[in-house]
Parts: C-alpha cells; sequence; structure tokens
C-alpha cells in the first residue's frame, strides 16, 4: 500500500501554489493524498506568518499532532513549511523540541521529499532554508487542486518593504520568472482543461522579464490572453504605484482579462501610508481610481485595509472610512494591525493603538463595507451576467456556485457536470456576498461589456 500525506495549507494563494507543488513532488515520490492526519505517514503544515493569528495556528496544530501522537500512537513525519518556517528556521525546535522532523524553507519546497527521506533515515530534523534564487519548478508536477481555475507563478518574494509587513522576510528578493517557464505553465494548464489562470506575485504589474527586455507585465498579459482554452486571467496583486496607463488600455482590448482589480490601499490616510512606506498618497490612489473608473467602468475594485497601524489617529481612520465611501469597493479584507518580526514598524514603531480601538475601527469599516457591497450587488438584480461555474454548493447538492467576471460570487441551481463552463445567468436575489439567479438560455447578458472567448 502506498504511503499517505497530507498538506495543510494555512496561507495565500502562493503559499495555497506551494501546496500544490509539494503534493506533486510526494506523489512523484510514491506518496498518496489523504484528508486525515491520522492516516498520513507525513503531514506537511504549509505556514503563514502575515499575522500573529495566522502564526499562532501553527503551534496549535503541532500540540493536536503531538496529543495524536501521545494518545493515539500515530506518529507521522511532520514538515513545518511555508512563511514561518522560513522566518523561524531551527528555533521552531528550540522552543519545543521534538514538534518537528523537517523544516523546509519558502525556496527550498523542490527538495522536500529528499529531506522527509533524511529525517525518516536519519531520526533527525531536517532543515533547509536556503534562499535559492532558482525560480523554476519542472512542468507537469504541480498537482493542481481547482478543476476550473489555475495558478500561475510569475514574481517571487518582494523588495517593497511595506514597513508591516514580514513577506519579504520570508519569501526573499523580488525575482522574475521567465516569460518562456510562464507561458509554458500557462499553456500546459490550457491542455490540462483548466479555464480560468490566476497569475500570482506579491506585486504582478512589476513584472519585467528576464528572458525579454520588451516584455512588461503588460505585454506578458497580452501573450498569456493568445492561448487557446484559456478564457479567463486574473491576478493578485497589483500595487497602485505600479499602474501604467498602458495596461488599462490593453485591458479595455483584452477581453479575458477579468473585470476585477484588486487594489490594496491598506489606509486612506496620506500621512499613514507614508509611515507605511506604501510610496503613494490618498490623492494619488483616489486618482487611480478614477481613471480605472473612466477607463473601465464595469471594472470592480476590491482591497485590503489595515486599522490600528502604529500612530493611526481617529482623524486618520476617519480618512480610511472616507477613502472607503469614495472608492465604492466591490469586497474587501480588512485587518487589525499586527505587529511582526524583522519588519521596519516592528523595531521603530510602537504597537500603540490599544485592541479596543483597532476592534472599534475595523468594527465600523467592515459595516461601512457591509453596506456598500449590499448597494453594488443588489443592482445586479434583474441583470443577466456570465457565470463560471467552478463548484458544487457546499450546502446543498443540486446548488452551484460560480463567479462573474466582477469576481462576485453567483449561487445557481444546476448539476455538477456544469463546472468549468460559463453559463448567462438571471440574477433573482443579492446579499452582502454573493448573488443567486437562475439559467437563463433566452436572455442575452446585460453585463456591461464582457463577453468570455469561448462561449
Ligand atoms: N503584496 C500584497 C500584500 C500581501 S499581504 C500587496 O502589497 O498588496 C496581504 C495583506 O495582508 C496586505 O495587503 C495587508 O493588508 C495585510 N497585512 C500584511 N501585513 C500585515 C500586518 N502586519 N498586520 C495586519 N495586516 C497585514
Ligand atoms: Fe508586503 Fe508591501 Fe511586498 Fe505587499 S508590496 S508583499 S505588502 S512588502
Ligand atoms: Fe502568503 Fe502568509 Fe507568506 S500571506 S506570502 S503565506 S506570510
Amino acid at each position: 500500500m502506498a504511503r499517505k500525506y497530507l498538506i495543510e495549507t494555512y496561507g495565500c494563494q502562493m503559499n495555497a501554489h506551494d501546496s500544490e507543488r509539494m503534493a506533486g513532488l510526494l506523489e512523484q515520490a510514491g506518496y498518496e493524498a489523504t484528508s486525515d492526519a491520522a492516516d498520513a505517514e507525513v503531514v506537511v503544515i504549509n505556514t503563514c506568518s502575515v499575522r500573529e493569528h495566522a502564526e499562532d495556528k501553527l503551534y496549535t496544530r503541532l500540540g493536536e499532532l503531538r496529543v495524536l501522537a501521545q494518545e493515539g500512537g500515530h506518529n507521522p513525519i511532520v514538515v513545518v513549511a511555508g512563511c514561518v518556517a522560513q522566518q523561524e528556521g531551527g528555533s521552531l525546535l528550540k522552543r519545543s523540541p521534538g514538534v518537528a522532523d523537517v523544516i523546509v524553507g519558502t525556496q527550498a519546497i523542490k527538495r522536500l521529499p529528499m529531506l522527509v527521506e533524511r529525517a525518516m533515515a536519519t531520526r533527525r530534523p531536517a532543515i533547509d532554508l536556503d534562499p535559492f534564487e532558482d525560480v523554476t519548478f519542472p512542468l507537469g508536477i504541480t498537482r493542481r487542486s481547482d478543476p476550473v481555475k489555475a495558478y500561475v507563478t510569475i514574481i517571487e518574494g518582494c523588495n517593497e518593504f511595506c514597513s508591516f509587513c514580514v513577506v519579504p522576510y520570508t519569501r526573499g528578493n523580488e525575482r522574475m520568472r521567465p516569460k518562456a517557464d510562464i507561458l509554458a505553465d500557462a499553456r500546459d494548464a490550457a491542455a490540462s482543461g483548466r479555464k480560468e489562470l490566476q497569475l500570482l506575485g506579491q506585486i504582478v504589474n512589476h513584472y519585467e522579464a528576464p528572458d525579454d527586455p520588451s516584455c512588461d507585465f503588460t505585454a506578458l498579459v497580452e501573450a498569456i490572453h493568445e492561448i487557446d482554452g484559456i478564457e479567463r486571467i486574473r491576478f493578485s496583486s497589483p500595487h497602485p504605484r505600479h499602474f501604467s496607463r498602458a495596461f488599462l488600455e490593453a485591458m479595455q482590448r483584452l477581453p479575458k482579462i477579468c473585470r476585477h482589480l484588486h487594489l490594496p490601499a491598506q489606509s486612506g490616510s496620506s500621512q499613514i501610508l507614508q509611515a507605511m512606506r506604501r510610496r503613494y498618497s490618498r490623492e494619488s490612489y483616489l486618482e487611480l481610481v478614477h481613471t480605472i473608473r473612466e477607463l473601465l467602468p464595469d471594472v470592480a475594485l476590491s482591497t485590503d485595509i489595515i486599522v490600528g497601524f502604529p500612530g493611526e489617529t481617529d482623524a486618520d481612520f476617519e480618512d480610511t472610512l472616507s477613502l472607503t465611501r469614495e472608492a465604492q469597493f466591490h469586497s474587501m479584507f480588512s485587518f487589525k494591525y499586527s505587529q511582526r518580526p524583522n519588519t521596519l514598524a516592528d523595531k521603530r514603531m510602537p504597537d500603540d493603538v490599544p485592541e479596543s480601538v483597532k476592534t472599534r475601527r475595523i468594527v465600523e469599516l467592515q459595516a461601512l463595507q457591509h453596506t456598500i457591497q449590499s448597494a453594488i450587488n443588489a443592482r445586479t438584480v434583474g441583470q443577466t451576467v456570465q457565470v463560471m461555474v467552478d463548484a458544487a454548493s457546499r450546502r446543498l447538492d443540486t446548488e452551484l456556485s460560480g463567479r462573474t467576471s466582477q469576481n462576485v460570487v453567483v449561487n445557481l441551481p444546476g448539476s455538477a457536470d456544469w463546472i468549468g463552463r460559463t453559463v448567462p445567468v438571471r440574477i433573482e436575489r443579492a446579499g452582502p456576498h454573493s448573488i443567486w439567479g437562475q439559467v437563463s438560455l433566452t436572455d442575452a447578458p446585460t453585463e456591461p461589456t464582457l463577453q468570455n472567448a469561448g462561449n
């Protein structure tokens, strides 16, 4: 019987993609997937360090695995991978000896099977945190976890060093993946039947091809747009300070690019943005929003906001509320500031906004955003939108879910063999987080512009 592995994923899309790569490597080494730790010889915890709460999940889980070993008598090889592994390295073992058998950093995952074998053979922890500069990954190994969408990495690491952010320390220098490798990966995804590509990088719009000096992010997306079988292209995240008008004009021309831009604002106060080292102001951010609205009126915007950054006053927070009102985001991820090791803010700025104030601010911000997105979604009632069906609903077996090009979640009745198809859906009800409708084969789409190629 084949040995089994389980990978648990705690982080962002990039972290999830690393899990897909590790799964492929373990399967190549003869392992089979299981969803139960009690059944697995290898348990990989792919960690995130972006906020303290995310890091804490690792320690809780290691405790649970230890109970499984002590009380259940099951003692799998425990691998700690991802951003906490890179950040803490061997000190994880000093903190609590024996909790992990392998610690593999973000740049070393290609060596995972070898490290697991070594730990099994020597019964001693194997640690690999090497910051390899290499961004290659063999084609055909990744075990893509979604039948419809495929992640394709275009940039690894980050050189931006926003003062709150741990990512440059956990994922290393910014490194561009060669255009040829990206296109090969994208074609491979299309050949496997994936319809949507999600391009990944900390700052995707900073892309410059190392193997083609004339190829920037716009030219890369144009090249990807040519690939047959790919119907939708998404990417996250662009940085507000790296937007070019040429890219927005390309979006006007290229229908496969989804009508959605994730534009992390972080704050609406220029003073706080400066302390965050974001290198744009409230004014230039809003100017970008207005340019997008003018050139691409059907594009939905989403954002990330941090409340309670060091020194954030009530007036600064009011600026975040007013920016939120002005930008009219379709959706928002909001976070309470969390002090992270190594960062500039950790070294120089005391975490001085009390927890109760952070809570009050995030509740107020989320209530405002709830009102805004409820109203945006309500306007879709009566419209017919193109929905790419990507999953069966978790709650009802007769219901499917999918997304519009604007990234709005749509639930609809239908059968599971529609997964992967793009269908016109007439919207009947709307809530703050999703909308609901039924397939309408008679209605022409009333969605402003986009008709996906290949429907
Ligand atoms: N590269 C992306 C962000 C990746 S991290 C960008 O620059 O837009 C995802 C989000 O986590 C960030 O946008 C930020 O809102 C949040 N985040 C990062 N560090 C944080 C911290 N120390 N405390 C709270 N939220 C944080
Ligand atoms: Fe972090 Fe800033 Fe880089 Fe985004 S751009 S990953 S927030 S340092
Ligand atoms: Fe992603 Fe978390 Fe690392 S957000 S890059 S897994 S710190």
